[in-house]
């Protein structure tokens, strides 16, 4: 094993409202281990698979109630962690998820106020495996002032059902996410995401080398 790697069979996500700006730092910490010969999966919820990347499509464009969105993001996860995130981790993979079950909570939870008990049940039956629910083992919080990141969407595509919500549905979401790191805090590194991007690569690079990663 070479230096500053993590351990084989580690799943790393990647959360924050939209606009925070992630895709292009889970590239960077991907070239980081891909380069030391690292087995290293990239990718993404909701997707990852084909069925869940159609379920992915569904809930971004298609109106529904909130049930409905918990249980199509759940269903996706599932299919996720079956067909990918578990067999990749079994053959000793880094996984690098842009989202995850953080997402769910931040933004069904904080930012739909959809009950959180619900989502708990639903949470221990699609991730509940052998070793206890599956989480991650490292979850990157790119935190980002609302109004900055809607400046940074606007620029962007056509918005989403997600991204055309107002900002305190966003600042909702953000006080979601600080929820979770205030539960886990051993699990979160908080990002600072309104700094220019090689100072947030740097960031990164200090908390995957503070581990030994
Ligand atoms: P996102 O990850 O931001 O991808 P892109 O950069 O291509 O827009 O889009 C996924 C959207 O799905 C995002 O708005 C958050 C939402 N989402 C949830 O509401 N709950 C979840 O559990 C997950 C994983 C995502």
């Amino acid at each position: 094993m070479s230096a500053l790697a993590p351990p084989a069979g580690c799943l790393i996500s990647f959360e924050g409202i939209d606009g925070a700006g992630k895709s292009s730092h889970i590239d960077h910490v991907a070239a980081r281990w891909l380069a030391r010969g690292l087995h290293v999966e990239r990718s993404r919820e909701p997707g990852g698979t084909p069925l869940a990347e159609a379920l992915r499509e569904l809930v971004l464009q298609q109106p529904m109630d909130a049930l409905t969105e918990a249980l199509l993001i759940f269903a996706a996860r599932r299919d996720h962690l079956q067909q990918r995130i578990e067999p990749a981790l079994a053959a000793g993979a880094v996984v690098l998820c842009d989202r995850y079950t953080d997402a769910t909570f931040a933004y069904q939870g904080a930012g739909r106020g959809f009950d959180r008990a619900v989502l708990e049940a639903l949470e221990r039956w699609v991730q509940q495996g052998p070793a206890g629910l599956r989480q991650p083992d490292l979850t990157f919080w790119f935190d980002l002032d609302p109004a900055i990141a809607a400046e940074r969407l606007s620029a962007a595509r056509a918005p989403d059902r997600f991204e055309r919500q107002d900002r305190a549905f966003f600042e909702r979401v953000r006080a979601g996410y600080a929820a979770r790191l205030a539960a886990d805090p051993g699990r979160f590194v908080r990002i600072d995401a309104a700094r220019a991007r090689d100072e947030v690569a740097a960031q990164i690079d200090a908390a995957l080398t503070a581990r030994g990663w």
